[in-house]
């Protein structure tokens, strides 16, 4: 594939302005059309999109990296504005959710789910294509689907839970998945929020390509939630792979995106709102 990257919906914005909003959306311009991977928390994408000279209505489908309010929460924007669309995602994409933390002794729940019924976003014209495997979805993308947990290191966020049947339970985050870009430099693969664990995601596209060049990593890691052990680990897994740009930011944090910065050099970069990644 040839084509850009554009970091739309992110925490943070640099000198190119944009509104930044604790969230994640990034807009894939191709040579057969444009993608929208992530919608952000709601507020920020459809006057980032503007702000950046990027056509809401040139966007041919939708694809969803997980059910957080934060990836999902510009969907009925982007709706209401695009009409009929395909909306890419895994089938637990629409789990109720919860973040739960401890405040002095208190525990506070927040709603973290999807925040709109699916009835309301299929009458905006949201079309559900829901996908468990790993599959195409342009000519040159795939979503990877459920990624599978191998390595020994990478954790889940203890924090996040989804609630089935009245039962809360540890988040399992089958929904979490990635988008691949299998282009001439090597794979270019855009994150959601990595809670499968970015090694893990990185091994599974591996196996499922067949291919080890791996050009460029863009989009969250949750490594700002993970320990400072995981975060050497994961740091000394990634170095195997001789990526030749990191452009994470989002969940990662500003300390784990610091040690990146610091053991990857001149191949990192902080996926800020307006960052792009040139792909030929
Ligand atoms: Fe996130
Ligand atoms: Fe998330």
């Amino acid at each position: 594939m040839k084509g850009r990257i554009t970091i739309i919906c992110e925490n943070t914005v640099s000198t190119k302005g944009g509104l930044g909003e604790h969230g994640l959306s990034v807009f894939l311009e191709t040579e057969r059309g444009n993608y929208l991977f992530d919608t952000g928390r709601g507020q920020s994408l459809i006057p980032n999109l503007l702000h950046f000279d990027k056509d809401p209505l040139s966007i041919q489908k939708i694809f969803l990296s997980h059910g957080h309010q934060d990836h999902t929460g510009g969907l009925a924007a982007i709706l209401e504005l695009l009409g009929e669309i395909e909306v890419l995602a895994h089938p637990d994409v629409f789990s109720t959710r919860y973040n739960i933390s401890q405040k002095e002794g208190k525990e506070i729940k927040r709603f973290a789910g999807l925040k709109f019924k699916r009835a309301y976003l299929e009458s905006l014209g949201g079309k559900f294509i829901l996908e468990k495997s790993y599959c195409q979805v342009t000519q040159e993308m795939f979503l990877t689907g459920e990624v599978p947990r191998k390595t020994s290191f990478e954790k889940g966020d203890a924090r996040l839970f989804a609630e089935s049947g009245g039962n809360l339970f540890p988040d399992p985050f089958f929904d979490d998945q990635s988008l691949v870009i299998e282009s001439p430099k090597g794979l270019v693969l855009v994150l959601g929020c990595a809670h499968a664990g970015m090694i893990n995601i990185l091994e599974y596209v591996i196996e499922k390509t067949g291919r080890d060049q791996v050009y460029a990593i863009l989009g969250g890691t949750h490594l700002d939630f993970a320990s400072p052990l995981q975060v050497e680990e994961t740091i000394a897994a990634l170095k195997k792979y001789k990526v030749e740009h990191i452009g994470v930011s989002h969940c990662t944090g500003l300390k784990a995106a610091s040690r990146l910065s610091a053991e990857f050099r001149e191949k990192f970069f902080f996926g800020q709102v307006g960052e792009t990644l040139m792909v030929e």
